[in-house]
């Protein structure tokens, strides 16, 4: 019995190990996971329990084997067996040119020579000893000859393998490749440092070297590490592949992460395109890269080409420019941003680097000045990546400042129109960590913000106005023609063609464009805005929720907030954005005097009005301690803030059942009160109110409830004023559910003017065009007489999910 048992227990372990190998290699190797996170830890759960029970059934390959053992005192050496090479340098076409004449001397071949292309991460090289498929040693290249057991933190990067998969490897295989940090690790892992204040690192490459070089494999298993694998050295077995291609598939095969962009080309001339193709995509990479390596193919010919001194013959890495150069930094200007903030930016002495000449660079702010301890006169490293702003990094260290060196001083007043600088608190990076930022207090009287906004409002992802520029725009503000947004549809064809490099065509297609732009889609009008906070993805959340720019603009921060995606601080900027009666106007002048159209999402997110609920109300207010638990107790026992605070503190208490939070809850709660009645008001009056909600099934709308499709078909309706217990929303969504139309306003197609109380202008307007002005009893017995003229319909209940909002009017 005992030995069947641990028979039973032995098949286990290899099957969860087999299971966990597999799910670990779909997932960092092939970034591909079939199971989800959770299963994977239910499954390491069960094997660690097991092997507790049962330790003598450890072995260093089970997946529960990855960070072990004592921090170690100093790394031991390993000799490779197969010396580490590294490669000659190309640096030109020309380079690469007589490159592939000396293969092709050396081979005395005639035929164009194979070669494969691959990415030169920059990174660490390391080299894997697999025996019998289990991982055994890992070593960093040190002197080429001997390296450093590094076998430990080898051990805790998740994409090598800890045992090889498939089969057909030989007894002894040696994998080489490059450990690298992926840039997106590495943004979290200095955000994480920056946080708690420790040492960052100054690139990718210098982290990953520093995570390898731990004594303490725990501290390299927290890295971000993973590992591409380019090369062999030892191979103990049959069947030697025959190209190194072929090498690289077996890698794959047998579960190491071989990089996707490797490729195989023709001859030198295919090097040169691979080298193009992959430098314009340099920065998308995800990965640091500082060239291309390119290789001889067939392993034949590469052991006819041999090595000369320490590199092989075979072997040569195209080099990329650099991206760092060293220049004087002449002057500190500071520019006036959209929003206010003042950016410093660098005048330098022009430099090439990488092969575009660098004059500016930006400095972010008075903190990155302080912390790159920079002076006007300095000698500087700038670098350059991709169509990113050109960056200064650090002062170049072996030249010693100037006499004549001047501190950058932060300005006392804006640049540009002189008003007061306020310092403001604002976040840096994805990080929480907070820096200060200047800002310039002169909003649109502040012409640079001015002109910054226009140039935002007509680019190409807000309302996208071809042929109005930043020099455009700068050019018609600096000429008295543009003060805000609005003022771009004023404009006229004899004002423009009398500016400066426009003629009659420019001016005329501007005008056109102007004119096309009138009609826009919500979400690009409410990004054009430029309110503080709100990108395209936040402007692309408000026009789906809220489904109009008149809704959005008398919403308020409470709700705003209730949208996933939006936090406290966008939804403040929001309900600041519109409270501001200087942008009011404007957009009054917009979408009145000028008819620019925000056309929102057809179907808008329904969901909205269900997510406005009392209980999340109650958990977003927000009082320490009170969470969505809490919140929905209190929730069941008063209906809405009025109830809630007629309730007696013995009442609270006994719902919120949690003394910390109840007694925070009465500090928040009286000092909260104004706020929250208001709010509720608000609610009422938008139909958004929990409670509206209800009353809409149970008291006015019980007739029509039942009522069956096609009731009011093809009918045009317009609904104004307020309605007892029923919101016009709620309204609207029956006149759909009946198939009726809904129109924002009234005109001689309009089939009925549906009027509550204080119906103004367009009930003044239905009368004088004739059209029949129904009250609430009128229209539900409209859609009674319907239920009865069409008896194929199918029983419809009305459903509060079903309803979706409108434009108010
Ligand atoms: S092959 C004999 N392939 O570049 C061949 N090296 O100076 C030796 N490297 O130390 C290396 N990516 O760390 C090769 N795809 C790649 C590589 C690569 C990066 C590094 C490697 C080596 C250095 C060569």
């Amino acid at each position: 019995m005992p030995h069947n048992a641990s028979l039973f227990v032995e098949d286990k372990i290899r099957q969860l190990r087999e299971q966990l190998h597999h799910h670990n290699y779909r997932y960092h190797v092939l970034d591909d996971p079939d199971i989800p996170d959770g299963d994977y830890d239910r499954l390491m759960n069960e094997l660690k329990q097991l092997e507790a029970d049962h330790p003598w059934s450890i072995t260093p390959d089970s997946p529960t084997q990855r960070v072990g053992g004592a921090p170690l005192k100093s790394f031991g050496q390993i000799r490779h067996e197969v010396p580490m090479l590294s490669l000659d340098n190309a640096f030109s076409s020309e380079d690469m040119a007589d490159f592939n004449r000396r293969v092709n001397e050396r081979l005395k071949d005639t035929s164009t020579v194979e070669y494969i292309c691959e990415p030169k991460l920059d990174g660490i090289a390391v080299s894997l000893m697999y025996e019998q498929g289990v991982l055994i040693t890992g070593a960093t290249r040190g002197d080429g000859t001997t390296g450093e057991d590094i076998t430990q933190n080898i051990r805790t990067i998740v994409s090598i393998p800890l045992k090889l998969q498939g089969a057909g490897w030989p007894e002894r295989l040696e994998v080489r490749g490059e450990i690298y940090m992926p840039r997106q690790g590495f943004d979290q892992l200095n955000e994480r440092a920056e946080k708690q204040g420790e040492k960052v690192f100054a690139n990718p490459r210098n982290a990953a070297a520093g995570s390898l070089r731990q004594l303490d494999s725990s501290v390299t298993a927290s890295r971000p590490l993973t590992m591409y694998c380019y090369g062999i050295g030892v191979y103990d077995g049959d069947n030697a592949p025959e190209t190194h291609s072929d090498m690289l598939n077996r890698l794959g095969e047998w579960g190491l992460r071989i990089n996707p962009e490797v490729e195989v080309v023709e001859s030198v001339k295919g090097c040169e395109d691979y080298y193009r193709k992959l430098e314009s995509r340099r920065e998308t990479l995800g990965y640091d890269i500082d060239g291309i390596v390119f290789k001889v193919n067939p392993v034949k010919l590469q052991q006819q080409l041999g090595f000369v001194a320490r590199a092989p013959r075979w072997a040569i890495a195209r080099k990329f420019p650099a991206q760092e150069a060293m220049t004087v930094l002449k002057d500190v200007e500071f520019q006036v941003g959209r929003t206010g903030t003042i950016t410093p930016v660098a005048r330098l002495e022009p430099v090439s680097v990488g092969g575009v000449v660098v004059s500016n660079a930006t400095l972010h702010n008075m903190d990155e000045i302080r912390r790159l301890n920079i002076c006007v006169g300095d000698s500087v490293i700038v670098h350059r990546a991709g169509d990113v702003i050109p960056k200064i990094v650090k002062r170049a260290g072996n030249i010693a400042r100037l006499n004549n060196a001047k501190a950058i001083a932060p300005p006392k007043v804006c640049p540009v129109c002189g008003s007061k600088v306020d310092k403001v608190t604002i976040k840096v990076g994805n990080a929480e960590k907070e820096g200060t930022a200047l800002v310039c207090v002169g909003r649109l009287t502040c012409k640079a913000q001015r002109e910054q906004a226009i140039i935002h409002f007509s680019s190409r992802k807000a309302l996208d106005i071809e042929g109005l520029g930043s020099e455009t725009v700068a050019l018609m503000v600096s000429e008295g023609l543009l003060a805000s947004v609005a003022d771009i549809f004023a404009l006229s064809y004899e004002e423009i063609v009398a500016l400066e490099g426009f003629a009659e065509l420019s001016a005329r297609n501007l005008i056109a464009a102007i004119e096309k732009a009138k009609t826009t889609t919500l979400q690009r009008f409410i990004f054009g805005l430029g309110i503080p906070e709100v990108g395209e993805e936040t402007a692309r959340l408000l026009a789906e929720t809220l489904g109009s720019i008149e809704k959005l603009a008398i919403a308020r921060r409470e709700v705003i907030q209730l949208i996933e995606g939006i936090g406290e601080t966008g939804a403040g900027c929001i309900q600041d954005y519109f409270a501001d009666n200087h942008n009011r106007q404007v957009l009054d002048k917009m979408m009145d005097k000028h008819q620019v159209q925000a056309v929102g999402p057809d179907k808008y997110s329904s969901d909205f009005v269900v997510k406005i609920a009392f209980d999340k109300l109650i958990s977003n207010i927000p009082v320490y301690g009170v969470g969505l638990g809490i919140a929905k107790r209190i929730a069941s026992k008063c209906r809405d803030f009025s109830e809630l605070y007629a309730l007696s503190s013995d009442q609270l208490k006994e719902v919120v059942r949690n003394q910390r939070a109840f007694d925070h809850l009465l500090k928040a709660l009286p000092a909260q009160k104004d706020r929250l009645i208001t709010l509720e008001a608000y609610l009422l009056e938008e139909g958004l109110h929990w409670r509206t909600r209800q009353n809409l099934t149970d008291a006015a709308l019980t007739k029509v409830n039942k009522a069956k499709k096609g009731a009011l078909k093809g009918k045009k309706f317009v609904i104004t004023g307020k309605f007892e217990g029923v919101s016009r929303d709620g309204l609207k969504a029956l006149v759909r559910e009946h198939d009726g139309v809904i129109a924002g306003s009234v005109s001689k197609n309009t089939d009925f003017l549906l009027a509550g109380e204080k119906a103004g202008s367009k009930r003044q307007k239905a009368e004088a065009l004739g059209i029949p002005v129904i009250g609430l009893d009128q229209f539900n017995e409209m859609v009674a007489a319907g239920q009865s003229s069409d008896r194929r319909g199918s029983q419809q209940e009305t459903s509060f999910k079903n309803i979706d909002h409108e434009d108010e009017d």
